[in-house]
């Protein structure tokens, strides 16, 4: 039967409440909010080797690493889906009714992202920030997104999974959902990535067949390439914001640790990338195979 996203669309009418509720929250996050099991290398001999201080100044930095990724990435995919929406013809009512409710979404998460880094004057984002101010590397992806749009829901459904098993991993620590800013904005984010995730392989199904597959698949690849490039650059801010006395030697050993750390030692980044596997099982996204190197 063909899809009319009306599963998507009749749940998510409204999700403006919630975010405007966020907005007029005050700003809550600080080191009581310290929790060391999130903290950045936690587990590993070079995290036993930090004071108190270093290592809460690592979990904003990190913090503010995950923030401004999302942010980052969430631009892109607006981006992918304006392309699709304004320059393609092939579009039927439905899918571009669905497309545009999904770009207007990701539109209030990254004001959301942006708001609490921006009312934190602890995160310090006037003078240091992650990716707002990488221009080549904006440069460079967003080239991408516009020569092959497509190629942005595979990957952005590995994201948005892992949007959720984040929350679900902070969650165990903030019991509360509204106890500070930094839950409560991932709480009501990730209301709307749940219904992102599958949503993501159905546009999949259906742009792909029309953009070509190969072009999407080269995409995707330049895509997830560039995306190693982004973690190593915002690992590597993290460290040097957060412990400015370190060498460079040492910054670049603890940003290759970082970076492992984030992708393949923390539970949230692992469950993502299951997740992601179980639902090309489920949804068998059309040329599945090619794109299973997305979840590794
Ligand atoms: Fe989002
Ligand atoms: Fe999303």
């Amino acid at each position: 039967m063909k899809n009319d996203y009306s599963h998507y669309l009749n749940t998510q009418e409204n999700f403006r409440q919630k975010w405007h509720e966020y907005f007029e929250c005050p700003a809550n996050f600080s080191s009581d909010h310290y929790v060391e099991q999130l903290a950045p290398l936690f587990g590993t001999d070079d995290f036993f080797k930090l004071t108190e201080a270093q290592r809460n100044q690592l979990n904003l930095e990190y913090i503010k690493l995950v923030a401004e990724a999302l942010i980052f990435f969430e631009q892109l995919l607006v981006l992918g889906a304006w392309k699709i929406i304004n320059k393609r013809t092939y579009l039927e009512a439905h899918t571009k009714r669905a497309l545009q409710h999904f770009a207007y979404e990701e539109l209030y998460h990254s004001h959301g992202f942006r708001h609490f880094l921006f009312i934190h004057e602890n995160m310090h984002w006037n003078k240091n920030k992650i990716y707002a101010d990488s221009k080549i590397l904006r440069f460079i992806i967003s080239k991408i997104v516009i020569l092959a749009p497509g190629c942005v829901f595979l990957p952005g459904a590995k994201l948005e999974a892992f949007t959720l098993s984040y929350h679900k991993m902070i969650k165990k620590y903030y019991l509360n959902q509204r106890s500070n800013s930094w839950i409560h904005l991932n709480h009501i984010h990730q209301l709307d990535e749940a219904h992102h995730v599958p949503l993501e392989f159905e546009l999949h199904n259906e742009i792909v067949k029309n953009e070509g597959v190969l072009k999407t698949f080269f995409g995707c690849i330049f895509f997830v390439l560039t995306m190693q490039l982004a973690l190593g650059i915002g690992a590597f801010k993290v460290v040097k914001y957060a412990l400015p006395e370190k060498n460079l030697f040492t910054r670049i050993r603890l940003m290759m640790k970082m970076a492992r750390w984030a992708v393949r030692l923390t539970p949230a980044y692992n469950e993502a990338r299951e997740m992601t596997r179980k639902q090309f099982i489920a949804k068998k996204p059309i040329y599945g195979n090619l794109f299973k190197f997305v979840y590794w």
